[in-house]
């Protein structure tokens, strides 16, 4: 039979729903509250926490479809996907799960009930082959007992009983976490099994592995020992598209009717020139795991899930321009890739929009990128030393290029070229120390803090201190006497100084006490530490020394406004905008906010004028600002908005406003919202694909930043002598005047140069058989030139034009002569006998010669040397 891959999806979980499965939804492919995970790459991934029996199951037995990822860590197919039949980057998993219930054999019987009983997949059994771990005779004992005699041939022990982990027929879900023997079914396409080779190259080579069942008895720490598991469950995972395969028969998944469809479409809609086949698996591949992620809300950036995607979307562009495809396209297969996914696109239909919007700003901007760097590239490629591509020019490629290393690396292996590593990373590292010691001249980091060396910070209610000094560091060295006017690196005890984190600048203020003072410029966090940078302004200071620290309080005081802002802003943008809005940076100092966030248009006016009314709105509301200390799960069901989650701790520290905002900060806030003042928003500007940024000001920046543009807008009433009622209707009238008057100077300007035009073409001699015009220009119609070179030389016969043009610090002659003289005269020798013994430079055709330079004395000789010329023609 011939089944639908939307079919086999609801056969799976409609068979183990008739064996007392409880079908459950996929996970979305963002792991939540695991560290471990870039992406799911798993159907068991969400039971991970059942299997370690940190909690209790609902349902003894599961199964699911679930969309996974294969991008990176453990398990990456990312540079498999094109060149092998069955590697995807994005692909569906079909799973069953017992949490403590069923035995291993009842497992195994499940799965070849599905696979070989007439009623359901009905497949040969002769064509299944069957793997089983050396150390697992259970397991095997099963099989034999089901295939019987007859097939047990199609038993395959592999696997080694030596570091068992690392070898085959032992899953793993990542270095750490729960794992155990596996046994895997294979569906063999070729007709008979070559005895000559050997079973793992017969199994890469002949067959497909469609079946994973696993059988979860361990937990692997860091340290690779295996720890039993308290109960025993199993885990199977079957990759949709390649049972589809098998049941649609054909001999790749890239051959399945989801995939056909997406294929057909690029065939259809672009114009391909290079019919590489590896490059139309990667763009049909690609198209699948850019939108579920970007469905997902996750948008290309230069980090983690961000850079994974931006790694993918890069990749298949370079295949589109593989394939000749010129212009922008892989957004375009957005909406096919959808009707592909028939039953499982629900998220894509909400988001498709965004999909495409986020790919092509993406593709837009790389566009560019990728034509320059694989033309630099190329040239490079072309003069090869050693096969070799140089390291200078992968850093080129990539710092003045912004072209990609990984893609620069898949390049050269596509074409079987070694790469420059060694060389690449000493550009690297050379550059690095390049803007280290810019950064050095400046503040004096302290490189190498003992751990032992540890401060607290207790600056979120108080400014002031009294602390010790316990570590000293000035021009790169621990020391213990810092002296005025050191500049030097302090470490104190306890400090109120806050350190740059969370978006906030550090703190400024001073460290003193009886002997000297320092001035702190600025503060940061390094290692378990918070370090004073700044200058000993008077006396002297000492390691142990008691001093007292103390905080700039209205510096602080600003930079708290524009930190509780900032909340207010992400609460309201969420509000005004959609919820769907998240940070994706932030920058906090005395004088301003800047907040970036996943949104891919202009907001408009009105929009930010709403912005701005609410965040004024919860000021005027003099709002509690309150925080709470709690476990990061408790926060997460409280539903507080996190920016980089995997950067807490379990204990974190929860920022409420009212119920207006919840969000993870360690920054400092004001107490009440009252004290932010007043809120301005002064900027709202595209930063990268899909990320915008606002700027605003608080308090008194934002009354100062209104007056300065009521000022403005006095000075342009003065100057359009107008009033408020009447400025835009002034500046238009003014604007409406202008482009009359430019009119009216454009038809007089034109007239003038006809004018000039008629006195030059009176200035026209005749000598001899020839008509010779010899004109000197100034600025003033120097324009003219050009216009009269073309329009007398086509319709004066017999016409030799030489021109000069002389300004305070330039001089050029340019020579022409019309069509019909030129087999008897030579513009370019004309030139050369009036540039004689002068030091101007040129060149040109028969027809028409030019130069300059930049002795403007030359023109005595040059009018000399005319004036000669014309005699030795008169004479002619
Ligand atoms: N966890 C196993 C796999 O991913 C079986 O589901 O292959």
């Amino acid at each position: 039979m011939n089944f639908k891959t939307n079919e086999i999806r609801h056969i799976f979980l409609d068979f183990f729903k008739n064996k007392n499965h409880e079908i459950i939804s996929g996970n979305n492919i963002i792991p939540k509250n695991d560290d471990t995970l870039l992406f799911i790459n798993a159907g068991m991934n969400q039971f991970k926490n059942i299997f370690l029996g940190k909690e209790k199951p609902v349902f003894k037995r599961i199964t699911t479809l679930q969309n996974c990822l294969r991008t990176g860590g453990k398990h990456n197919d990312f540079n498999h996907v094109g060149y092998t039949n069955y590697h995807h980057t994005f692909f569906e998993m079909l799973g069953n799960f017992s949490f403590n219930d069923y035995s291993k054999e009842e497992a195994i019987l499940f799965a070849w009930e599905l696979m070989t009983n007439k009623k359901w997949f009905n497949i040969d059994p002769q064509k299944l082959w069957i793997t089983v771990h050396v150390g697992d005779v259970e397991t095997y004992q099963i099989w034999k007992k089901i295939l019987n005699n007859k097939l047990k041939n199609n038993i395959f022990f592999l696997g080694s009983n030596n570091n068992i982990y690392e070898n085959e027929n032992f899953w793993q879900m990542g270095e750490i976490g729960p794992c155990g023997f596996c046994t895997e079914i294979f569906y063999q396409h070729t007709k008979n099994h070559d005895s000559n080779i050997s079973p793992s190259v017969f199994l890469k080579k002949k067959c497909v592995e469609i079946w994973n069942i696993v059988f979860m008895q361990f937990y692997k720490n860091k340290n690779n020992t295996l720890n039993p598991l308290t109960s025993f469950s199993i885990d199977t995972g079957m990759g949709l598209e390649r049972i589809s395969s098998v049941l649609q028969k054909v001999k790749s998944s890239y051959e399945i009717d989801i995939f056909k469809e997406i294929i057909n479409e690029i065939y259809n809609t672009f114009t391909i020139k290079n019919n590489n086949q590896t490059s139309i698996k990667i763009i049909a591949d690609h198209i699948r795991s850019a939108s579920f992620i970007i469905a997902n809300g996750v948008l290309p950036s230069n980090e983690g899930r961000g850079y994974v995607v931006r790694r993918i979307i890069r990749r298949a562009l370079r295949h589109g321009h593989i394939l000749g495809i010129k212009d922008l396209f892989f957004y375009k297969i957005v909406p096919v890739l959808i009707r592909s996914m028939q039953g499982n696109n629900k998220i894509l239909i909400n988001k498709q929009k965004e999909i495409e919007k986020t790919i092509y700003e993406e593709e837009k901007q790389f566009f560019i990128t990728l034509e320059n760097g694989i033309k630099v590239l190329n040239k490079a490629l072309n003069k090869l030393k050693n096969n070799t591509l140089n390291g200078a020019i992968i850093f080129q490629l990539y710092d003045t290029f912004g072209f990609p290393v990984d893609l620069t690396e898949e390049i050269c292996k596509e074409k079987k070229i070694k790469i420059d590593h060694e060389g690449f990373i000493q550009c690297m590292n050379l550059q690095k120390s390049r803007s280290k010691k810019f950064k050095k001249n400046y503040f004096t980091n302290i490189e190498n803090i003992p751990p032992v060396i540890k401060s607290k910070f207790i600056g979120y209610n108080n400014l002031s201190t009294n602390s010790k000094i316990i570590y000293i560091s000035s021009q790169g060295k621990q020391k213990k006497t810092i002296t005025s006017p050191d500049h030097a690196s302090i470490i104190l005890n306890q400090t109120t100084f806050f350190g740059e984190s969370s978006g906030q600048i550090g703190d400024k203020g001073t460290i003193y006490n009886k002997t000297g003072i320092f001035e702190v410029y600025t503060t940061t966090k390094q290692l378990y530490s918070i370090v004073h940078f700044g200058k000993i302004i008077k006396g002297h200071l000492n390691t142990d020394d008691n001093v007292i620290a103390k905080v700039h309080c209205k510096t602080r005081r600003k930079i708290q406004a524009n930190h509780s802002a900032t909340h207010l802003l992400h609460s309201s943008l969420r509000y005004i905008i959609n919820d769907q809005i998240f940070q994706k940076g932030s920058f906090i100092d005395q004088d301003h906010l800047r907040f970036d966030f996943n949104y891919y248009k202009k907001i408009s006016l009105k929009k930010i004028f709403n912005i701005e009314k609410l965040v004024n709105k919860y000021i005027q509301k003099n709002i509690l600002v309150e925080e709470t200390f709690m476990e990061l799960k408790q926060a997460k069901k409280l539903g507080v908005l996190s920016l980089f989650e995997s950067k807490y701790s379990n204990q974190v520290r929860v920022l409420s406003i009212g119920s207006y905002s919840k969000e993870l900060c360690g920054g400092t806030h004001v107490l009440r919202t009252g004290e932010i003042g007043y809120f301005k928003i002064i900027a709202e500007q595209n930063v990268s694909s899909g990320i915008r940024r606002i700027e605003a000001v608080t308090g008194d920046a934002a009354i100062q930043y209104n007056q300065k543009q009521e000022s403005m807008i006095q000075e342009i009433k003065t100057i359009f002598c107008t009033n408020t009622e009447n400025i835009i209707k002034n500046i238009k009238s003014v604007l409406n005047n202008n482009a009359i008057l430019e009119k009216k100077l454009q038809y007089l300007n034109k007239k003038n140069e006809l004018t000039i035009y008629k006195d030059i073409v009176n200035e026209i001699k005749k000598i001899g058989k020839y008509k010779i015009l010899i004109k000197n220009f100034t600025d003033k119609d120097i324009l003219l030139k050009n216009q009269l070179i073309q329009s007398l030389r086509n319709i004066k016969n017999n016409f030799i034009m030489i021109f000069t043009y002389l300004n305070q610090n330039k001089l050029s002659i340019t020579v022409t002569i019309s069509n019909n003289l030129l087999d008897q005269q030579n513009a370019l020798t004309i030139f050369k006998k009036i540039i004689c013994d002068t030091t101007i430079k040129g060149g040109g055709s028969k027809k028409i010669a030019c130069g300059g330079g930049k002795n403007t004395k030359d023109i005595k000789k040059v009018l000399f040397n005319i004036q000669q010329w014309k005699e030795k023609i008169i004479k002619e």
